[in-house]
């Protein structure tokens, strides 16, 4: 395991953040996204969808957990399951993105899903501080996030 501390100090700081951070995903990736309302977690998926330059992709409209991106290089999906339970979450259509070891999940609140999942991903702990400040800790379980980790921590505002 790997840990790492980022600063940013306004939701551009983060998008700047998540454009780095998209640069060094190749697919297969899983990041747990951690922190309360407002931390700045959907901000940072979506920064990483634009740099990605992924269009969203119609998913049905009884199921807003999840919302799918793509374009020829890349499959993102990005899921947020506040308030579910785990027994809550069978039958979502999530076999589509555990079945796609080449996509990039970006998970909200994973907890319900998280025993589902490959152990190795990168934990985002997204912590509200003064203002816009915001403190990311950030933990890797693996080959693949340890990789991550150091990419991200490398050039932000950091402390190993
Ligand atoms: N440093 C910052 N990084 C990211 N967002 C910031 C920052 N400072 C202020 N903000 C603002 O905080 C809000 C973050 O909202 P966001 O939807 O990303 O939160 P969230 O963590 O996804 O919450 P939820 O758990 O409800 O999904 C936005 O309104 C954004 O403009
Ligand atoms: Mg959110």
């Amino acid at each position: 395991m790997k840990q790492g501390t980022i600063y940013t100090s306004s939701r551009e700081e983060t998008l700047a953040l998540a454009t780095r951070f998209a640069h060094a995903l190749h697919g297969g990736e899983i990041i747990f996204l951690r922190g309360p309302i407002g931390a700045g977690k959907t901000v940072f998926v979506k920064g990483i969808a634009a740099a990605l330059g992924l269009k969203s992709s119609p998913t049905s409209a009884s199921f807003s957990l999840m919302k799918k991106y793509h374009n020829k290089k890349h499959r993102l999906f990005h899921i947020d399951l506040f308030r579910l339970s785990a027994g809550e979450v069978f039958n979502l259509g999530f076999e589509e993105m555990l079945e796609d070891e080449e996509a990039i999940i970006l998970a909200e609140w994973p907890d319900p899903i998280a025993h589902m999942l490959p152990s190795d991903r990168l934990e985002m702990d997204f912590i509200l501080r003064q203002g816009d400040e915001r403190e990311i800790k950030l933990s890797s379980f693996g080959r693949i996030s340890d990789i991550l980790l150091e990419d991200l921590c490398k050039q932000a505002k950091t402390s190993l």
